[in-house]
């Protein structure tokens, strides 16, 4: 099988694993914590985020509080509709932005995102295959990428154990379950003998939040 790059998983959450409020409030971290967000996309060749957080958040992804370069930035949009006025698009030309679509993406849009700046990269037809998008990643200069969401991102790369580090920042504050975004959205096994599992590396504090280091298990 073709090597696929490092994958480091990042989130930070409350105390009842959520990632943003219902209201969509997602600003959970700490200043430390936010050092760290910053320093981890420093030391990756890319960063990843699902559609869903372009959506909600409209970030940049790019370091600002940490030294060093910003590196490629991969969104998973699987219709290919990434808004044209949303930061990363209209920034393609500063900052490398991958676009991972499928073959459901029009041949427009395609088009729209690539004039754009854009490196648009079809891995699917109805769903983005990321084992087909990995491959694809070392050729194109990308040996490491840092998963930051959202939900539905995280359970896509962690239940399929596409993941060899993964970051938790537990912040003391609380959500509730009625509406918020679980750290890892999908449909979860019936029996814990088939649950995703991730082995304990370290602990240590951060700031008011707590830090949880796991491994792939
Ligand atoms: N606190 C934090 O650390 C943190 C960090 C980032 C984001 N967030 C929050 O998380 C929320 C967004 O999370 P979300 O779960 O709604 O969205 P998301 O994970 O950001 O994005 C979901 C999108 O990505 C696509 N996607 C992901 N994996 C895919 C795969 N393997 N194949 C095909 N498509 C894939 C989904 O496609 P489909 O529609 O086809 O499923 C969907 O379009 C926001 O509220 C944001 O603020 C919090």
């Amino acid at each position: 099988m073709a090597p696929r790059p490092r994958i480091t998983m990042c989130a930070a959450s409350t105390i009842d694993g959520r990632i943003a409020t219902r209201g969509g409030d997602s600003a959970l971290s700490s200043p430390e914590g936010l050092a760290l967000l910053h320093r981890l996309r420093a030391s990756h060749d890319a960063v990843l985020v699902g559609r869903g957080t372009v959506d909600a958040d409209d970030p940049s992804l790019t370091v600002r509080l940490a030294r060093g370069r910003t590196g490629s930035r991969i969104i998973l949009d699987p219709s290919g509709t990434l808004p044209s006025g949303s930061r990363v698009v209209r920034t393609c030309r500063s900052t490398r932005t991958i676009v991972a679509t499928t073959s459901r993406a029009s041949g427009r849009d395609r088009r729209r995102l690539a004039d754009a700046g854009a490196e648009v990269v079809v891995a699917g037809r109805a769903r983005i295959s990321l084992p087909a998008l990995l491959r694809r990643l070392p050729p194109m200069g990308i040996s490491s990428v840092l998963v930051e969401g959202g939900g539905r991102t995280n359970w896509e790369f962690a239940s399929r154990g596409l993941y060899d580090e993964l970051l938790l920042e537990v912040c003391p504050v609380m959500a509730g379950s009625s509406g918020s975004v679980p750290l890892l959205r999908g449909e979860g096994p019936a029996r814990l003998a088939g649950a995703p599992r991730a082995r304990l590396l370290g602990t240590r504090r951060l700031g008011r939040s707590v830090l949880l280091r796991y491994a792939k298990d």
